[in-house]
């Protein structure tokens, strides 16, 4: 891409704030026919159907579980269709499966490859995901288990996104559940709201979402086209182990210590994690077999 999409001072300032802090960014991807309404409508045509996301999303409380959220009785085709008015948020994952958004996934993200990776290392499982909201959409309270930009197309949303750290509004059992298969939603109280930080973005404005930062979003008067793109590193996966081998010693009644935060590794529990799945693979594979 001969596109510089990042502006230098926003390239610093990232610089400035990777991994650990959320920040705003400026780019120059509005307007890339690719983030069009319609080529998105033709993309959701075209992607796997289990890549698509959609349900109601006006007025929902911030801690609505993902089972309670509700459907909005319309085909995710109709929803992009009608999704001036119809009250919806609609989410195409894994869009990197086609060719043209590969691309431009990587030719992006490639353009801070020298902020991130002398950080916090090799940049691991590029995915990219688009967002496509009805005016006044809520995305309840929830956290990614990877590093994000979301740069805003179309529309304007303010995100509100809470420390990573906070281990009242994600407690470690919530952690392990979710790596264990739990949905992401989180619970709401009210009192979390202050310790939260407001961030606003119109097209041609961006935010980096730390990894494991809670956030919750709302678009305002219009309808959103947001894209995000995302990377792990070697720590966040460790770190994923040791959650789940955290769950192993919990069952057996002990009270793990929590993975150690960034910079610091995980290394043994993940060694060990890894170790453990991989048995349990193969007696699966060999209790699977005829006979
Ligand atoms: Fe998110």
């Amino acid at each position: 891409m001969a596109l510089q999409v990042f502006p230098q001072g926003s390239v610093r300032s990232f610089r400035e704030a990777y991994p650990g802090s959320p920040m705003h960014i400026t780019h120059q991807l509005v307007g890339h026919p690719l983030l069009e309404i319609e080529a998105l409508a033709r993309l959701a045509e075209r992607i796997r159907p289990e890549d698509l996301e959609h349900n109601a999303a006006v007025d929902l409380p911030l801690g609505i579980s993902n089972a309670e959220t509700p459907s909005n009785g319309l085909t995710v085709h109709d929803t992009i269709a009608s999704i001036e008015n119809c009250g919806s948020w609609v989410l195409l994952k894994q869009v990197q499966q086609d060719p043209a958004y590969r691309d431009l996934l990587h030719d992006v993200l490639g353009q801070l490859r020298p902020e991130i990776e002398p950080v916090t290392g090799e940049m691991l499982n590029l995915v990219a995901f688009i967002f496509i909201s009805s005016p006044q959409a809520v995305t309840p309270l929830h956290f990614d288990p990877e590093y994000n930009i979301l740069f805003q197309i179309r529309g304007t949303k303010t995100m509100t996104v809470f420390p990573a750290a906070d281990s009242e509004i994600v407690t470690q059992t919530f952690r392990e559940e979710y790596y264990n298969g739990r949905p992401r939603n989180l619970p709401w109280r009210d009192e979390f709201g202050p310790r939260g930080r407001d961030i606003h973005i119109a097209p041609g404005e961006g935010i980096y979402v730390p990894i494991l930062a809670p956030h919750w979003v709302k678009t305002h008067g219009e309808v959103s086209v947001s894209l995000s793109l995302t990377w792990r590193s070697e720590w966040s996966f460790q770190q994923e182990d040791t959650h789940r081998f955290n769950s192993r010693l919990r069952r057996l009644g002990l009270r793990p210590a929590p993975p150690r935060p960034f910079p610091r590794g995980n290394l043994a529990k993940s060694v060990a994690q890894r170790a453990l799945a991989r048995v349990e693979r193969t007696l699966a594979k060999a209790g699977s077999g005829p006979g």
